[in-house]
């Protein structure tokens, strides 16, 4: 283990041996701490976490009062925590090797949506009719976001689709013959005016008398035939809740709604983001904590963001489970990964916006990434080739 010859070491010999020998255990001493990482256990080096993104705060699993879980809550929302379960199960350790068409297989519809396939269902009947869908979009996004999504799916969903917004368009409601909703609540993108939208549309569902309600954001394109043939397999009577789960754990917060929030709860939360369902049967059940108003009080107690009090309501109070499905999906996804014969499979699908513009669904079609950045209007194309502002086929000469 002598360090090699070198000529600094030769000229080293004339000095005196005590010198050497300190400069020996000195070069010794190095040598050890270059050694310190290759004696550790193997299993720290040899098993690789799943890959994350570059900046990561620690994972929320207890939540205590408001700041620490909003901010804990949208930090988590990132993409691995997103895919997480399935998306990056897969993947390489750089997280961007490409997820193969098999491993969607499970997320065709009549591969079932549930984590227990073996779960027994009643198949329904259902109209479109029967379903109240409602985006929750907000003043400046009208022009942006809503145009895009009256222009496509929610021309085809025209009488059940109800847009929440908190400003009056008058000039859009005109032109487009959409169902605008006022709902009165602040624009600003904070817990109380998202969970004021949320009790306005629960109120507006239980009125309507559907069978189902559907929650979507104005980035989200919901693949009608889809949703429809995925409600079907359920009964609006039983207790459903469909969504996808934004973290790979459930979130614990403090019970206070039934007891002094000196124990705490662990539940399951659908993003609301990536759009979620409710059966009729189930919202019902939900109404003490949900209807007139009282969504917002139950959000206030417990101080989580609208998607997570409903999943609060749900499996918390309710203790009803969420039904797990990878068939609803948010912009935090890595969207790119969706193989590009198993888009028109999904239910909902979303696009990266401004921060993140080359986040979308890969679809080819009469549209140019130019044309159609959000590749909704492809996506549109691909499923109503008949709309008249499609590219027509090229006949062949
Ligand atoms: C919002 O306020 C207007 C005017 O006061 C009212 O007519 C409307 O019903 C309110 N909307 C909701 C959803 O409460």
């Amino acid at each position: 283990m002598a360090p090699p010859l070198s000529p600094a070491r030769m000229h080293l010999a004339s000095v005196g041996v005590s010198k050497l020998c300190f400069l020996f255990s000195l070069a010794f001493c190095g040598l050890l701490l270059l050694l310190i990482p290759a004696l550790q256990p193997p299993g720290r080096q040899a098993v690789r976490p799943q890959p994350r993104p570059p900046v990561r705060p620690t994972r929320p699993h207890r939540l205590h009062h408001a700041e620490e879980s909003d901010a804990a809550m949208w930090l988590s929302r990132s993409p691995a925590a997103q895919g997480g379960v399935t998306l990056t199960a897969v993947a390489g350790t750089d997280g961007l090797s490409p997820v193969g068409a098999t491993d969607f297989k499970g997320d065709t519809l009549s591969g079932g949506a549930g984590r227990d396939p073996s779960r027994s269902r009643t198949w329904e009947s259902l109209a479109f009719t029967d379903v109240f869908i409602a985006v929750k979009s907000t003043r400046r996004f009208h022009r942006s976001r809503l145009e895009l999504l009256i222009q496509t799916w929610v021309s085809r969903a025209r009488e059940q689709t109800y847009i929440f917004t908190d400003g009056d368009d008058k000039e859009l409601q005109m032109r487009t013959g959409a169902n605008i909703v006022n709902t009165n609540c602040s624009a600003a993108h904070t817990r109380q005016a998202l969970c004021c939208k949320m009790s306005v549309e629960y109120d507006k569902f239980i009125e309507s008398q559907k069978k189902w309600f559907c929650h979507v954001d104005d980035d989200n394109y919901v693949i009608l035939p889809r949703l429809l043939q995925l409600l079907s397999s359920y009964h609006h009577s039983q207790d459903v809740y469909l969504g996808r789960a934004s973290l790979d754990h459930p979130i614990e917060a403090p019970e206070r709604v039934k007891s002094d929030g000196s124990v705490s709860v662990k539940f399951w939360f659908a993003t609301g983001g990536a759009g979620f369902c409710i059966s009729r049967g189930l919202a019902l059940k939900m109404s003490p904590w949900a209807g007139l108003g009282n969504f917002i009080s139950t959000a206030e107690k417990i101080r989580l963001p609208d998607d997570c009090t409903v999943g609060y309501i749900i499996e918390a109070l309710l203790e009803v489970t969420l039904t797990h499905t990878r068939l609803f999906h948010s912009h935090l996804e890595n969207l790119h990964k969706l193989p590009a014969d198993a888009v028109l499979e999904q239910v909902t699908l979303s696009y990266g916006g401004f921060e993140n513009r080359q986040n979308v669904v890969s679809v080819v079609g009469g549209f140019s990434q130019t044309e159609d950045p959000t590749r909704f209007k492809t996506v549109h194309c691909l499923l109503y080739a008949d709309t008249d502002w499609c590219p027509k086929p090229r006949s062949k000469s």
